[in-house]
């Protein structure tokens, strides 16, 4: 394993990727390139910030952390996060949720860093997502004990998910890109912060050891349950709603103007954009439950199956 102690200026860490093993996605016709770098896969820009946020990121204990797999429902949990915090400032017509990219709110530590920091400075209780595996984080958060959230999503789901966010961000029309390679490479692990697996099971493992620290929010729960969810991830983040909030009705408001229903129409969801490669459009695809089942073949449903049980059955995780 590379120590991040051995690796000083921008080109020893240039060089220290050069080493790590690499994936061409031919699904990608080529046009992405996986580095693993310590346990999971990622882009090399990424890894580099990885990298230096692993070197010197300071968490305070104060801090959130809003933590998943991509596809798992970040999107959402940054807006739920964003509106339970501001509840106070903004009405159902200020939101500012409503001509922002949730994204825009909370950033990521390995993508973002300088927005990061910049909120640390302005609060002092910054709220930071990242889909970097437990094992990768930062020590300064695991030394803080900050508080994490994890969602986390059927992973036929977050395949199929996976797979269309990649080929739309390259550009490509399906059938120039095969699912049913997309699918072997992410069950081979290979997948950006794959594997999958590994993922859940390090914040689980975690989660078990300190429930006070790591709340575990699925996906699906959140959609069947919303009221219940939500009080929960309100509580665990330090903004329990009081029974005059609950009585008046600030719950469901929160879910339904953080509800895929309005956010996917929003204008600036429809037709702006993140960054110069990725359409806001692309984080709100369809949000449908067993979207899968339009994509896997009997056998993919088989493989995955019996890779998921092998892997998290012995944890009792339903995926
Ligand atoms: P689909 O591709 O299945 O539609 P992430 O935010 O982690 O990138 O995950 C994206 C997935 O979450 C997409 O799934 C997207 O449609 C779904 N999603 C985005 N906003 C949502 C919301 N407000 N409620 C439920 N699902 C949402």
């Amino acid at each position: 394993e590379t120590t991040k102690t051995q690796l000083g200026s921008a080109r020893d860490i240039e060089e220290m990727i050069k080493t790590c093993p690499q994936h061409s996605c031919s699904w990608l016709k080529g046009k992405s390139t996986l580095f693993k770098y310590q346990d999971f896969w990622s882009h090399e820009v990424i890894i580099k910030k990885v990298v230096s946020a692993q070197q010197s990121f300071k968490a305070r204990p104060t801090d959130v952390f809003l933590c998943s797999y991509p596809k798992s429902g970040t999107t959402w949990l940054k807006a739920l996060v964003f509106a339970i915090v501001t509840r106070e400032k903004f009405d159902e017509s200020s939101n500012p949720l409503l001509t922002n990219l949730p994204h825009n709110f909370i950033p990521f530590l390995e993508i973002q860093p300088e927005q990061v920091v910049a909120s640390q400075e302005n609060s002092s209780f910054a709220h930071v997502a990242t889909h970097l595996p437990y094992n990768s984080l930062p020590k300064s958060i695991l030394a803080s004990n900050c508080k994490m959230v994890y969602v986390y999503r059927n992973v036929k789901d977050v395949i199929v998910s996976y797979y269309h966010f990649m080929r739309e961000v390259f550009k490509l029309p399906m059938e120039d890109a095969p699912f049913e390679e997309a699918f072997d490479e992410f069950y081979h692990g290979i997948s950006g912060y794959g594997p999958y697996w590994d993922h859940i099971l390090g914040y689980w493992k975690e989660s078990k050891e300190r429930p006070e620290i790591i709340l575990f929010l699925k996906y699906e729960d959140l959609k069947k349950e919303p009221t219940i969810n939500v009080k929960k991830l309100a509580e665990f983040i330090g903004y329990p709603f009081t029974i005059e909030e609950e009585k008046a009705g600030v719950i469901e408001s929160i879910i339904k103007l953080c509800s895929f229903e309005n956010l996917s129409n929003l204008e600036v969801n429809k037709n702006g954009y993140a960054n110069e490669m990725i359409e806001n459009r692309l984080f709100f695809r369809k949000a449908k439950d067993e979207d899968w089942k339009n994509y896997f073949t009997d056998e993919m449903i088989e493989k995955i199956d019996n890779l998921i049980y092998e892997k998290l059955g012995a944890i009792g995780l339903v995926l």
